[in-house]
């Protein structure tokens, strides 16, 4: 009996490790839970602040925690504008510039809340970071209509659109294929797809989705009706990465194409144009007007730029607010100039995967570009690797519960895009963890708009520090050694405080120690991979 004991503890002992021989952190099976269940009195989440144009439909969900029925309403909203009270979902047309503080109101059976709201009618959009979810990650190059439906569906069945999560974007694999004919490697299977084959474009040169989406405009309104924004996926070349058709020398109709099905993101990936602005030709291209060169050892940047100015261009000409995503992994240090070509968000980096390498590598090589993110200009260390990810065969992350903690903190200190990856109907209470924690999504979604840099590193340890609108400031205390670290955080004058700080602990929404900047000390236990994630503000 005493030796099965002994056993059963050695077993678990294992389970529960968290470094291996191999030098690896492995999966530990103590997929803790941090964030405290949202109360059943209603409480509303997200943003401050939203962004609209002049005259562009205006759709936002106020998002809410809190048992249901609730009732919603907005006071001070501006005319133009209604709100469904049983939906909370905002309506209608603004048409003049301004600005609009509104208070909104939700109640249920348990009490009433409400919130300051900023409504800015201007010429940007995305004054926070963009948070959705995105096909890529989970389905690649299978996505079907059904597969987003659902996953739109799954948005609000799970209770992720009442702490602000609401664009439905499909990545690549909507459009037909280009076939096997110069296809690449890795695009030679699907060439062959039979869901994949038709015509590229219309008589007329308009785009023809794929048989996977008969109907763009049907889903889009499906998830609008869902109080949820949609978005979709081309390439500046004639092809898109995965092989399907793209926008070259039709990025006026897709534009407008784009607008009149009703989509509100658009993500623009680089690829097959290196063929074009290194003036290669590609199967398909007959003609190729003079643009700007951009290949390698090219300085001059127009080249990376052009084709982002022409959508971008494009883009702003439609009557309705479309999200532009730059998908070009760095090149050029876009940072400097995405803002200039109506970008609202930049990929600084290549695809992220999820593994501790991938996932560190990318997150904690951003401070380059931090100057450059401000309202309505994200940089963007592309989507989340939480949940069942993939790539058309989904298995659970591979990161372990505490790099997924790590990945979450640091995105939202980087003021990232932040794009769920996983297959949305299988969200486990881990993951729904990591997502829904309001206090955590606020940093992510402050409205001063300050991307985190790393303000100190001491061994494995990285401190990253983000400025916040009401004067706090968010620290990401993060261990990359393979075993747990103790560690003070101290002097706290370094990082630019003074005078006496309240400690708060986001992923705990627990309120900690209050102490003195210049003589106080915070001792920590940092998990191997993991954070500590605080918010400082100054002590009452
Ligand atoms: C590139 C992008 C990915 C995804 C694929 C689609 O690799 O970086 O995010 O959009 O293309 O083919």
């Amino acid at each position: 009996m005493k030796s099965r004991l002994l056993t059963v503890c050695l077993l678990l002992a294992c389970a529960s490790q968290l470094w291996a021989a191999d030098g690896k952190v492995k999966s530990s099976d103590a997929a803790y839970i941090l964030t405290p269940p949202a109360p059943a009195t209603p409480r509303i989440n997200g943003a401050n602040v939203f962004g609209v144009r002049p005259g562009s439909p205006f759709l936002y969900t106020i998002p809410a925690t809190g048992a249901r029925p609730m009732e919603f309403s907005v006071q001070d909203l501006p005319a133009g504008l209604v709100v469904d009270a049983k939906t909370g979902c905002i309506t209608g047309a603004l048409k003049n510039k301004g600005e609009f503080v509104v208070t909104l109101h939700a109640k249920n059976s348990l009490g009433t809340t409400d919130k300051k709201f900023r409504i800015v009618v201007g010429d940007q959009m995305a004054l926070t970071p963009p948070m959705g979810w995105n096909s890529w990650n989970c389905f690649a190059n299978k996505v079907t209509e059904a597969d987003v439906k659902s996953a739109a569906d799954a948005m609000v069945k799970s209770g992720l659109v009442n702490h602000g999560w609401n664009y439905i974007n499909v990545d690549d694999f909507w459009q037909n294929h280009r076939g096997k004919e110069g296809a690449s490697h890795r695009q030679v299977k699907d060439a062959e797809d039979p869901t994949l084959q038709g015509a590229f474009r219309d008589v007329k040169g308009f785009i023809v989705p794929n048989s996977r989406f008969p109907d763009m405009k049907g889903m889009a309104d499906y998830i609008h009706n869902l109080g949820l924004k949609a978005g979709l996926y081309s390439s500046p070349g004639p092809w898109t990465c995965g092989g399907c058709t793209a926008s070259w020398q039709h990025e006026q109709q897709d534009a407008e194409t784009y607008a009149k099905w009703g989509f509100d993101y658009l993500k623009y990936d680089w690829c097959s144009y290196s063929e074009i602005a290194s003036g290669r030709k590609s199967k398909g291209i007959t003609e190729t007007p003079e643009v700007p060169v951009w290949k390698s050892g090219t300085t001059n940047p127009e080249g990376a730029i052009y084709p982002y100015r022409v959508m971008g261009k494009f883009l702003r000409e439609q009557n309705r607010d479309i999200v532009f995503s730059l998908c070009q992994y760095g090149m050029a240090d876009v940072w400097k100039w995405g803002g200039s070509v109506n970008g609202n968000c930049w990929r600084t980096t290549g695809d992220i995967r999820d593994n501790w390498k991938s996932m560190s590598d990318i997150g904690f090589n951003q401070d380059q570009a931090a100057p450059f993110a401000k309202p309505g200009n994200w940089n963007d260390p592309d989507m989340l690797v939480v949940g069942q990810v993939g790539w058309g065969k989904t298995h659970p992350s591979h990161l372990t519960p505490d790099e997924q903690y790590t990945h979450i903190s640091l995105w939202c200190l980087l003021a990232a895009p932040l794009l769920i990856g996983c297959d949305m109907t299988k969200l486990d209470n881990f993951t729904l963890n990591l997502l829904c924690n309001d206090e955590v999504l606020a940093i992510d979604q402050d409205e001063l708009g300050k991307q985190a840099t790393c303000v100190l590193k001491d061994g494995d340890v990285r401190v990253y520090e983000k400025e916040l609108a009401d004067g706090g400031r968010a620290f990401g205390i993060f261990n990359l050694g393979l075993t747990s670290a103790n560690w003070d955080l101290k002097a706290l004058t370094q990082f630019g405080l003074t005078g006496k700080q309240h400690v708060r602990d986001l992923w705990r929404q627990k309120d900690l120690a209050d102490v003195d900047a210049a003589s106080g000390s915070l001792p920590l236990t940092i998990p191997a991979h993991g954070v500590v994630f605080y918010k400082l503000t100054a002590a009452k």
